[in-house]
């Protein structure tokens, strides 16, 4: 058996375990130039607890992992975890999403420690912008990391690209074009409003862009379970990926994923509040049949979409008191996404 079915008809079997809120970005969407407040490295989970999460995950039939953040690379050993997640009974792929920056350093341990592939953060091709978008980043060590990754066998090797109006939306073509000689997939992402913000470039206008550069074909995904569409350019090595949590209705639908955060948290969605947390059942050392139950209470609790378009997140549950208080206060969760794991 493969996935846990929630209410709503989706199969849900994958997890998203973010194992650190640091980072060495600030990523000018992300993060204020000073960073977040951060949790205390006692309140983190250690790589045996999210092991035995990952064991519970793995019961109700979630058999992929992605590893993310803030920056996961920061972390100390994390080859030790993926090893040692890659042998949970029932884990059948763990894979990395990384900003790039360490990855030329860690791709072929992790690739030996039986990372299957890895999904690079990069926003730009410009050394110069790549600094004013990241406060902090070289871009020449993630194009390293990148064909360092491809070397080490970490296929396909995927490049998520944020779009956002007016910072980096002129670099549309470049990325596309980057695709026909090199084996990139190129996933352009409608940038999510955490903030209130509406400068997400729509995909519509995306693919219309990069007509000039041929007729875009569909294709079927180059592995993974996400959920970009994807295309390729006439005789491209390379594809395209869309992913349309704004303007697409049907996104949510095809959602398949729960959140673990640095500190423990189970979240049903990445744009509600709901949380379960499991760092105190495992602290307490809770049966595996206790975690297996809140799990599944997880995966049943998945709100069937996002309201974002209306400015406000999922309610923490359906009592209607706590929803008052929780929602209308203009877009996005109240944890940034390196506090949630994007
Ligand atoms: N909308 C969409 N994607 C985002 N990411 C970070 N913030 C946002 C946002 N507001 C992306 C990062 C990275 C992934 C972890 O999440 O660029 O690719
Ligand atoms: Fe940038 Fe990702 Fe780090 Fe945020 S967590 S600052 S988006 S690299």
């Amino acid at each position: 058996m493969t996935g846990a079915p929630d209410s709503c008809g989706r199969s849900i079997n994958y997890l998203r375990v973010s194992v650190t809120d640091r980072c060495n970005l600030r990523c000018i969407y992300c993060m204020p130039p000073s960073g977040v407040p951060l949790l205390r490295q006692s309140d983190i989970l250690s790589y045996e607890e999210i092991g035995t999460v990952v064991r519970a995950t793995a019961e109700v039939g979630i058999n992929k992992i992605r590893l993310t953040g803030g920056e996961p690379l920061v972390r100390a050993q994390l080859p030790r975890l993926v090893e040692m997640l890659c042998e949970v009974q029932g884990v059948e792929e763990v894979s990395l999403t990384t900003n790039g920056t360490l990855l030329s350093r860690h791709a072929l341990e992790l690739k030996q420690a039986g990372l299957t592939r890895v999904n690079i953060s990069l926003d730009t091709l410009r050394a110069d912008r790549y600094r004013g978008i990241t406060r902090l980043g070289e871009l020449t060590a993630v194009l390293h990391g990148i064909e360092t990754a491809q070397e080490a066998g970490l296929h396909p090797v995927k490049i998520n690209v944020v779009l956002i109006r007016g910072v980096n939306d002129d670099e549309v073509l470049d990325f596309a074009a980057m695709t026909v000689d090199r084996e990139w997939h190129v996933r352009f992402i409608e940038r999510m409003p955490f903030n209130g913000e509406v400068d997400f470039v729509p995909t519509s206008e995306v693919q219309q862009r990069i007509g000039v550069l041929g007729k875009l074909e569909p294709r079927v995904a180059p592995t993974g379970n996400g959920p970009a569409a994807y295309y390729r350019l006439p005789g491209a090595r390379g594809t395209i990926g869309f992913i349309t949590p704004l303007t697409e209705p049907a996104f949510c639908s095809r959602c398949n994923r729960l959140r673990l955060t640095p500190d423990g948290k189970l979240r049903p969605c990445l744009l509600g509040e709901a949380e379960i947390d499991l760092r105190r059942l495992l602290r307490n050392n809770a049966s595996p049949e206790t975690l297996r139950r809140l799990v599944q209470q997880a995966v049943a609790s998945k709100p069937q979409r996002h309201h974002l378009e209306a400015g406000r997140t999922n309610p923490p549950d359906a009592d209607p008191e706590r929803s008052r208080r929780t929602t209308g206060e203009g877009g996005g969760p109240k944890r940034r996404m390196s506090q949630i794991g994007g």
